[in-house]
């Protein structure tokens, strides 16, 4: 594509070092829909004519056609999916493929494909993203009575319900697709027209292109278009916040699906066993959402560190954008669907879950509020006071629902009766009904408010 200046063809090496085939093909559509709307636009403007317009676009066609079909040879002398193409162009309709490269660069051709890739991956994560939410409202709808231990530090706190533990992730993952919608927003415009970095001297119409391919008009400076890509690092960072909120909720999974904690079973479908010991059933899939979020985050990280210091405008540094982002997605889109699956076949075992709410002095905060609302003491000192019921009850080996009424009153003599009344683990989470709270009929009202606006 530039013998004209060379009279040596590269080293095996810098073939090597320098193709990005292996990977760009993937952009092969958006190269192809990119190809298409320029040439098209080069008709309109009259800058080539109808008949090299008919045969170029005839010719992608075809072109496309074999790639989809598998019978189209991609050749790393060719570099990248742009001479790829085009090359294969020209054999098909001759000279007249020379044509569509006029006032266009791969410069903004790369900025083109990889935007339409980066920006159908932000649609489909969204769509992910909203389809895992739904499973996971339908869980919190049939456990939003369901009792179970809130913890902090993974301590015992205070019980909360299952459907509102659920709702959390529901809340995580709701800001997750709104960044990916955010980000597609800013990368909605059309990198097409501003050609190698300053432009192009033909009288083109980026409104025209950028129109035809979806976008919301074309960019306005032609050496950031060429020579930027922070709506990919936007994209990636878009996809590490998912992916460590999808990291929490599977190592919760595997945290609750001990024998130890007993709170869920974890289907067959996404379980693993052991080769040497019969009882084990390993839940692998959470593990790997927990553990992939390692080679996301490395990609963000990575390209983060490709464009840092890089002078304006294009270097071949940038070519160093694709890889961590096709990876990305995909793990990423993996990975929520996997999740999904998880959370829509576990069993919830709402027994063990109330058991273990129940035990670890989990309503001592209903207690301390009790002394404060019913014999008005001070906060603070209600605190001691219940910090020595669970002492007690500890000593004794009881939980605090179990301590003679004497004994308590013993702590403080404004101690009735009634103070059982609010010790269970029920009328601990009824109780919670402050916006946001965890209350059964917040939980519920929640659910309605997510299924409108979903
Ligand atoms: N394969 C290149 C990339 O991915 C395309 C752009 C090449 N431009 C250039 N001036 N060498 O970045």
């Amino acid at each position: 594509m530039w013998g004209g200046r060379f009279a040596e063809g590269p080293d095996a090496l810098m073939a090597r070092i320098n193709a990005s085939i292996s990977f760009d093909q993937k952009m092969y559509a958006q190269d192809i829909a990119g190809s298409l709307a320029h040439a098209e636009m080069l008709r309109d403007t009259g800058i080539i004519s109808s008949e090299d317009h008919a045969a170029i676009a005839g010719g992608l066609e075809t072109i496309r056609g074999e790639i989809e079909g598998g019978t189209f040879t991609f050749s790393t002398a060719l570099e990248d999916i742009h001479m790829n193409v085009e090359s294969r162009l020209a054999e098909l309709i001759g000279p007249a493929a020379g044509r569509l490269h006029t006032a266009r660069s791969r410069n903004d051709q790369v900025a083109l494909d990889f935007r339409l890739w980066v920006r159908e991956r932000c649609d489909i994560a969204g769509e992910l993203i909203t389809e895992l939410m739904g499973v996971l409202l339908n869980q919190a709808e049939r456990h939003a009575d369901t009792v179970m231990p809130g913890f902090t530090h993974l301590q015992t706190a205070q019980p909360v319900t299952f459907g509102h533990h659920l709702l959390a992730y529901v809340e995580m993952l709701s800001r997750d697709a709104s960044r990916f919608a955010d980000a597609r927003k800013r990368m909605n415009l059309c990198p097409l027209g501003t050609a190698a970095l300053a432009g192009t001297g033909f009288a083109i119409d980026r409104h025209q292109t950028a129109a035809a391919l979806g976008f919301d008009g074309p960019t306005r400076n032609s050496l950031d278009t060429v020579g930027d890509r922070d709506f990919a690092v936007e994209y990636l960072a878009a996809c590490a916040i998912t992916a460590t909120h999808l990291s929490r909720l599977a190592e919760e999974l595997v945290i609750w699906s001990t024998p130890q904690f007993g709170f869920v079973g974890m289907s067959d479908r996404f379980s693993t066993g052991s080769s040497i010991m019969p009882q084990k059933k390993n839940p692998d899939a959470a593990e790997l959402v927990r553990g992939k979020i390692g080679r996301i985050t490395g990609s963000l990280v990575g390209l983060l560190t490709v464009l840092k210091g890089l002078p304006l405008t294009y270097s071949k540094d940038m070519q160093e954008d694709k890889e961590g982002v096709f990876d990305a997605a995909e793990t990423l889109e993996v990975c929520l669907g996997a999740t999904a699956g998880m959370i829509a076949d576990m069993a919830v075992k709402p027994d063990a879950m109330r058991a273990a709410a129940g035990s670890g002095y989990s309503t001592a905060t209903d207690l301390a509020d009790w002394l404060v609302r019913e014999a008005g003491i001070p906060f603070r000192d209600a605190h001691h006071v219940t910090g020595r019921a669970v002492a007690m009850a500890e000593e004794r080996g009881c939980e605090l629902a179990e301590l003679p009424l004497a004994e308590l009153q013993g702590l403080n003599a404004a101690i009735t009766d009634a103070v059982y009344g609010v010790l269970t683990v029920d009328a601990s989470v009824a109780s919670r009904t402050s916006f946001g709270g965890t209350a059964p009929d917040n939980v519920r009202a929640q659910i309605t408010y997510w299924r409108e606006s979903l």
